[in-house]
């Protein structure tokens, strides 16, 4: 077999001696306080049984979707899903893409052109930046939720606006990966209403906690007229896999022309397009909203004992599933993981480079599956810990 180049070994080498070195988890075993599964769909069967039904009864045996979208691999199904997430998320279009990584760099590297200008938040998700960097618009990043620094770099924006054709697009988060905290939407899309900017949202961890039937923050404040694009992932809570990007119609045509990550590459599978129907069945449904309202309850009793066991100062404040103990350095966070773990409890640490030098941290996600019991000793394990390190 071919060898590994001599410089590409040495970043490995690097890697290993900083401790950073990254390997797939082996057995994955604990309670779970890491998945992105928030409302258990991942694993629920009537979700399973119903996406097989929704292919039987349409007679669908496909196994794959064979072509691009826009050859032979845009299956009936597609129709179907496109239509109840314009639905549902009150959008003039929807257009499904393979996963949210592919939304992003879709969208990102076709929608902006050489002098606009992207501001985004210093926090965005690496499929945005990745986006970003295949795109001929300059780009800046503004300071975490930082309104003013947004104003800042949008006034200078306009400085240096010769023509009129030049666009601004900003672009955020409604729920943070990393942090699990939320930008204040109004206000920003109050700024970019006030400024004709374009605002673009990722709720890819808002969708299925926040608004009526789960449909994000974005509709949970009615701000879907003024967003330029949402870009929404069935991986997380809807527990399948799978993206879309929200918004109006003639978005919806320019990126079907423009987006190389729809284009160039095989449409999904006619499987997962019926489990991202049945999983919205779900989601929508009262037992989704039960499942809904005992994530917000475990959301509630973990902020309330972080702060009985005075451990809260650690934390970046949240109401989301996403909390964040910052304990620095890659070796301390990675020693207080081990520490939880052995007690069977799934949580990870982030390591740099994930996260800044500095920021290293153990990112606790909740589930409504998380029992009341299971997140007080969690926190307790936590608690003495940090102590001990
Ligand atoms: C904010 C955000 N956007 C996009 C993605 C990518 O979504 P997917 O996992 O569907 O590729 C993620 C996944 O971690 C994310 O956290």
């Amino acid at each position: 077999m071919g060898e590994l180049p001599e410089k590409l070994y040495k970043r490995l080498v690097e890697r290993e001696e900083r401790n950073t070195l990254r390997t797939l988890p082996k057995d994955i075993h604990g309670i779970d306080f890491s998945s992105n599964d928030y409302l258990g769909i991942a694993n629920n069967h009537i979700v399973f049984k119903k996406a097989i039904n929704i292919l039987s009864e349409k007679e669908i045996v496909n196994n794959g979707a064979t072509g691009s979208r826009l050859l032979t691999g845009n299956g009936i199904l597609f129709d179907e899903v496109e239509k109840l997430l314009r639905e549902l998320h009150k959008a003039d279009s929807a257009l499904i893409f393979n996963s949210g990584y592919d939304a992003n760099i879709g969208l990102f590297s076709s929608v902006p052109q050489r002098d606009d200008i992207i501001l985004y938040d210093e926090f965005i998700h690496a499929s945005i930046r990745d986006g970003i960097k295949m795109s001929n618009a300059r780009n800046y990043k503004f300071k975490h939720n930082d309104l003013k620094d947004l104003l800042a770099h949008i006034l200078r924006g306009q400085e240096n606006f010769t023509k009129n054709s030049r666009e601004i697009y900003i672009v955020t988060e409604s729920v943070f990966s990393m942090d699990g905290d939320s930008p204040d939407l109004k206000a920003l899309s109050g700024l970019c209403k006030k400024f004709k900017c374009h605002l673009i949202v990722d709720e890819a961890h808002a969708i299925g906690l926040f608004g009526l039937n789960g449909c994000g923050r974005v509709q949970e404040l009615d701000l879907q007229e003024d967003i330029f694009a949402r870009i929404i992932t069935f991986g997380k809570a809807l527990g399948c896999h799978g993206a879309a990007i929200l918004g109006s119609a003639d978005l919806n045509k320019y990126l079907i022309n423009f987006a190389r990550s729809f284009i160039y590459t095989t449409g999904l599978p006619p499987h997962t397009v019926a489990t991202i129907i049945a999983a919205y069945q779900f989601m929508t449904s009262p037992q989704g909203l039960k499942e809904r309202e005992l994530l917000h309850e475990n959301i509630a009793l973990f902020n309330q004992e972080k702060e009985r066991l005075g451990i809260s100062s650690f934390f970046i404040p949240s109401s989301s599933a996403i909390h964040s103990c910052i304990i620095k350095g890659n070796n301390e966070v990675k020693q207080i993981a081990q520490i939880i773990q052995n007690k069977s409890f799934d949580v990870r640490p982030i390591l740099s480079p994930s996260v800044p030098k500095g920021e290293e941290r153990l990112r606790f996600c909740l589930h409504s599956f998380n029992s009341k019991e299971d997140i007080c000793i969690i926190l307790q394990h936590l608690a003495l810990a940090i102590k001990k390190i």
